[in-house]
């Protein structure tokens, strides 16, 4: 009897989670009550996984390392890790240059390792998002060789190949954006094919449908082993022009010394937005989020990307905010105010892979941690989710290339010295002080500086002063504090030149973020009754400066330089 009853009821149990499992799947899908999905709530963190942690010490990163990694990624408040390209690759352009789309590059590991970080993050609450090259394959993908070993193979069609002028020129002045014509000929079947990127990059032609099925299927792929979304690269340069039409001559040479051109005929092209509102489908379908590398000149553009009715990127990145290139609070109100009013959710980024980082960007020479506080306090306070950089949370700074033949990223080799291409941003994550930042036991394939010493996560740790420990108190402050998640941006005092103030604001509670952006003493006074809140009393969440009081009357406000400010305020 006894018996009986317990197999029933194991094989009840067994149906009923079998009936709760995929509710459980849309429930991480669930709204919440501002109608905010996950990511909305998220704090994302790029790894470039050569650089982030080397696990069978051949002194590049591998997934192993990531997951060796994720205890520390907890720890410090990350909801979903990007990882730039890991597949099978060349490696020219060290990753973006994919040969096969559904397998690991075997010096990252293997499928099984992906799985294994996918379920040790999952397990900790940490999603995986995948970078999808859509623009190109490498010049060794079967697709691309197979398009190139004939004019009627299978495959030709999947490029963008096009007879040269008669006088034996490329099909049109298009210029690659790594320096140089972007047509390289093939002397076998003489024609030329196009790549806006490296020679060994060639375009997909996206006019095909069988690149969009393939491609589509490749992201599904991802999606059934668990995947949370993707990052969508290059999505300018989907489309062409199919006249192939001359692009307009602008004045001047740029770093590679070719003639600056507007790229009315190769990039932007509407049909871009077809694309992504089918790949929009598609994610939907299972639950994922796309973000965007969306590089746009203004907020018109990137709302093109949202698409018209919220139905292409959830995430673009506003990459418009990482060009105000001076701690300046008019600028950063501009573009804050800009994004806030944008017609999806902002996406915060201060640094990545390609753009040198922020704490060089911003840093005085003097005050570069207060800085690299300063600039956290900003972009993970704003209403909107933030995509960190590996090792901006330890204040890591850029180490370029002396000499040009340390170069490893080719526009750098190419456009050297004007152009010193991207290794300075890609450097070995500082793990501790020793000679190889506790990245790797063998020499790391980047160079680490000699801030190693001074910034690396062992040491930050048990400094309550460091940027770590600043970026660790923030972002569990955001995780827990409504009113960071959902509450609206409000700008204050916005004719004030050196201090950026603003309200987050959320039914009756209200957070004020205060950030002095100079280098001086600065006294603001704030007065919040035409926002409805009369109270003379802020309690202070989170302050750069330990000697600022509990509490605090906002109508009058000492700040050190370079302090961050950050108190709630009740009605
Ligand atoms: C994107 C990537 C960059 C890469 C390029 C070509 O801009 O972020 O690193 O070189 O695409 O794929
Ligand atoms: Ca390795």
């Amino acid at each position: 009897m006894r018996k009986s009853f317990l197999l029933s009821s194991t094989s009840t149990i067994v149906s009923f989670l079998l009936l709760v499992l995929p509710c459980a799947d849309a429930q991480e899908r669930a709204v919440d009550a501002e109608g905010h999905q996950w990511w909305q709530h998220a704090v994302f963190y790029e790894i470039y996984p050569r650089s982030f942690a080397d696990n069978n010490n051949d002194g590049i990163g591998d997934l192993n390392g990531i997951t060796s990694k994720l205890d520390y990624l907890k720890q410090l408040g990350v909801d979903a890790i990007w990882i730039t390209p890991c597949f099978p690759s060349p490696q020219v352009d060290f990753g973006y240059d994919v040969s096969d789309y559904e397998n690991i590059d075997p010096i990252y590991g293997t499928l099984q390792d992906f799985d294994r970080l996918t379920k040790e993050a999952n397990r900790r609450g940490i999603r995986i998002i995948m970078d999808f090259v859509m623009n190109h394959t490498s010049d060794q993908h079967t697709w691309f060789v197979d398009s190139k070993s004939s004019r009627t193979s299978a495959h030709r069609n999947w490029y963008i190949w096009h007879d040269g002028t008669r006088s034996g020129q490329p099909p049109n002045n298009w210029l690659s954006t790594f320096g140089g014509s972007a047509w390289k000929l093939d002397p076998r079947t003489r024609q030329y094919y196009y790549h806006y990127f490296y020679p060994e990059q060639p375009d997909l032609n996206w006019r095909n449908p069988a690149v969009e099925n393939a491609m589509f299927d490749v992201t599904r792929w991802w999606y059934k082993r668990g995947v949370a979304g993707f990052r969508l690269d290059a999505v300018d340069t989907l489309f062409e022009d199919p006249d192939l039409r001359d692009n307009p001559l602008l004045p001047g040479k740029n770093k590679y010394g070719d003639p600056n051109m507007d790229e009315k005929y190769n990039k932007k092209l509407p049909e871009v937005h077809d694309v992504l509102r089918d790949l929009r489908k598609v994610a939907d379908q299972h639950g994922a989020v796309l973000i965007g590398e969306t590089w746009t000149k203004n907020i018109d553009e990137l709302n093109q990307y949202y698409g018209e009715h919220s139905n292409e990127l959830q995430m673009p990145m506003d990459f418009m905010f990482t060009r105000v290139d001076q701690l300046s609070p008019p600028e950063f109100r501009k573009q804050i105010a800009a994004v806030d009013s944008a017609g999806g959710w902002p996406v915060y980024v201060i640094s990545n892979h390609d753009i040198v980082r922020s704490y060089n960007r911003y840093g005085d020479g003097q005050h570069n941690d207060a800085i690299a506080k300063l600039m956290a306090g900003l972009y993970l306070t704003l209403r909107g989710t933030p995509i960190m950089y590996y090792g901006e949370e330890i204040g890591m700074e850029n180490n370029d290339p002396k000499r040009k033949q340390d170069v490893k990223d080719p526009i750098g080799k190419l456009g050297w010295p004007e152009e010193k291409g991207r290794d300075g941003e890609r450097t070995p994550m500082q793990w501790d002080e020793g000679p190889n930042a506790g990245f790797s036991q063998a020499t790391p394939w980047l160079p680490v500086p000699p801030s190693r010493k001074s910034h690396n996560v062992a040491t930050e740790l048990k400094d309550p002063n460091s940027v770590l420990q600043f970026y660790q108190r923030l972002l569990a402050l955001r995780h827990q504090n409504r009113v960071l998640l959902d509450g609206e941006y409000i700008a204050l005092n916005e004719n004030n030149p050196n201090v950026l103030s603003y309200l987050r604001r959320y039914k009756n509670d209200a957070v004020l973020v205060v950030l002095n952006m100079s280098g001086t003493e600065q006294q603001v006074s704030f007065d919040l009754k035409p926002q409805g809140l009369s109270s003379q009393k802020a309690t202070t969440l989170l302050t750069t400066d330990s000697q600022q009081a509990k509490e605090i009357n906002p109508s009058q406000l000492p700040l050190k330089p370079f302090a961050v400010y950050v108190a709630s305020i009740s009605k």
